[in-house]
């Protein structure tokens, strides 16, 4: 056996792979302002840790003189290697190879890796930029595409799953990133729509360009399809290692605990003023968030959907956490459909991975409306309720100000088992708010007032100082504990030290069903 002739023609053959889609090819993919797969493979794993598999698959199509056109790697590189010293396991869509379309083997590449993810207890992430479905492949890409989303469905809540889209993701080829837990999009170059605009123009006959039918902002501000809105490949990769520093490697493992370089103490008069004097006026809630958390970091998610909602990760002491919260600067804080989806999928994605759920209240109640309401807002609102009530991790809630109606109890409230329940002294909570309740329980004595508009006023203020008063929900043990705005950090960090070894299970079952 010549020895030398077999170690050459492996070089060439892994020079030939590593060639892609070719120069020519290369070269396009660069000037539309896109990497190619094997740089963004580069560029997100530690240096050297890139390990690939099946670099010389090819597809087994016959028709349309494929069995001619033969590329090692078939359009999609495969493989495992570290972030930040932690395992994951990745594919990467070559557009370069006829447009990264999925084949038959190049499914097959994909559902390998996916599986020894899974038998490994590691994360997945998949760097989309195809064509979709190989035209000339026909069932057998279709086929491939079922496996993929089979392994999707079955890897959720067991390892976290993270999809960047960096090109085209057309037509079903979608359904595989919207199983995952995170979807980033590239500004501009990338695109996620079930059927293009061609074809929406032949059936509806709607004229829409494809960045605004599925665009990154389209799908982040107006679907909530995708969580980030990255500005070039390079932001995003570096988004989706920021992303895993907060989450475990599996359902199994607790999230990593980094050294906190934070005051665990640290306490903020800032805070004191935080809540205006008006209990209509505004203030931002990221304030206490970024207030409250390790080094003031937080890491929003879906940022431009529903952001009357604000959900994200941060560290407190060291410990992950994931963050709800209202935010009165926007509809109020009221939960409408949009947030209660947005707020649900979150809490859901943090009981999966073992992260505590630190709830900031201040809700006015669920939007009032026609919209609201043939929209759905029973079934969607049912699914907050569902979420928290659900999830076993450490639940603390503080209510900084309005807990009102069916939202104070949606919204991590004691009796959906929420573990330590905070408010500020100027939590209101109650089963309405002061106005709706005076209008009706004083209806009497505002009627037949000489001045019924100062009386009512008298009344409003009257029930939300008294009747509205956290102290009640104290009383009953509903709040374990009133708290200085100032001290809310060290108070949170308290709450979660006492949880850190939580057990706590729901009832056995095939499983629930979850109002969808
Ligand atoms: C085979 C494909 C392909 C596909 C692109 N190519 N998509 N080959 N099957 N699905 C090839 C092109 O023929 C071309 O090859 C090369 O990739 C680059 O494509 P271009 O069209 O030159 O690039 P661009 O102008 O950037 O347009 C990209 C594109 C367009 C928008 C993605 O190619 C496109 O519309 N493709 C078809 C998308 C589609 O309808 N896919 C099926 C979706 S249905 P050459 O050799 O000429 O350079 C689906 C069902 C999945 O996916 C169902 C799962 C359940």
């Amino acid at each position: 056996m010549d020895i030398e002739a077999k170690i050459k023609e492996l070089e060439k053959r892994n020079l030939d792979a590593e060639q892609g889609g070719g120069p020519k090819r290369i070269e396009q993919q660069h000037a539309k302002g896109k990497l190619t797969a094997r740089e963004r493979v580069d560029y997100l794993l530690d240096k050297g840790s890139f390990e690939e598999v099946d670099k010389f698959v090819v597809h087994r199509c016959h028709d349309f003189g494929m069995e001619k056109a033969k590329i090692p790697g078939d359009g999609v590189v495969t493989g495992y290697g570290m972030i930040n010293g932690r395992k994951v396991f990745l594919f990467a869509q070559d557009f370069t190879v006829f447009g990264g379309s999925l084949s038959g083997p190049f499914g097959e590449k994909v559902c390998k890796i996916m599986d020894l993810a899974l038998k490994n207890g590691a994360p997945v992430i998949g760097l989309n930029d195809s064509g979709g479905a190989r035209i000339q492949e026909g069932v057998t890409s279709l086929g491939s595409y079922g496996e993929i989303f089979k392994r999707n469905v079955w890897s959720s809540g067991v390892v976290p799953q993270i999809s960047v889209i960096m090109g085209p993701c057309a037509g079903g080829a979608v359904y595989s990133p919207a199983l995952t837990d995170f979807i980033l999009m590239v500004k501009k170059t990338s695109n996620m729509f079930i059927t293009g605009p061609q074809v929406i123009k032949s059936v509806t006959s709607e004229e829409v360009t494809a960045e605004a039918l599925g665009g990154a902002m389209t799908q982040n501000s107006k679907s909530g399809v995708a969580h980030f809105a990255e500005d070039s490949d390079k932001a995003a990769l570096d988004r989706v290692k920021e992303i895993l520093s907060y989450l475990p490697q599996n359902y199994r493992e607790l999230p990593p605990r980094v050294e906190c370089t934070d005051d665990p103490n640290r306490t903020d008069p800032d805070l004191k003023t935080i809540i205006p004097a008006n209990p209509r006026l505004p203030y931002d809630m990221k304030a206490i968030i970024h207030s409250v958390l390790d080094n003031n970091e937080f890491l929003e998610i879906h940022r431009h959907f529903a952001a009357n909602m604000i959900v994200g990760f941060g560290r407190l002491n060291g410990m992950s956490v994931g963050i709800v919260a209202n935010q009165p600067r926007v509809l109020a804080g009221c939960l409408d459909c949009d947030a209660s989806v947005k707020c649900a999928r979150f809490v859901r994605t943090c009981d999966a991975f073992n992260l505590p759920v630190i709830t900031f209240v201040d809700v006015p109640g669920y939007l009032p409306g026609v919209n609201q309401e043939y929209g759905g807002i029973i079934k969607h609102g049912a699914k907050i309720i569902y979420a928290y009530s659900e999830a076993t991790v450490p639940k603390v809630t503080c209510v900084t100000r309005k807990a009102y109606g069916g939202a104070y109890i949606a919204m991590s409230g004691k009796h959906l088992g929420a573990d330590i329940n905070y408010a500020y002294p100027t939590a209101e909570i109650a089963v309405m708010g002061p106005d709706g309740a005076a209008n009706i329980i004083f209806k009497k004595e505002i009627a037949e007032a000489d001045d019924s508009e100062a009386t009512r006023a008298r009344l409003v203020d009257e029930y939300r100082d008294n009747f509205a008063s956290p102290f009640r929900a104290a009383e009953l043990g509903y709040i374990d504990r009133i708290i200085f705005p100032e001290n809310t950090r060290p108070r949170l960090i308290k709450a979660l030290t006492m949880l850190q070894d939580k057990v706590d299970a729901i009832p056995e079952r095939r499983h629930g069903n979850v109002p969808l």
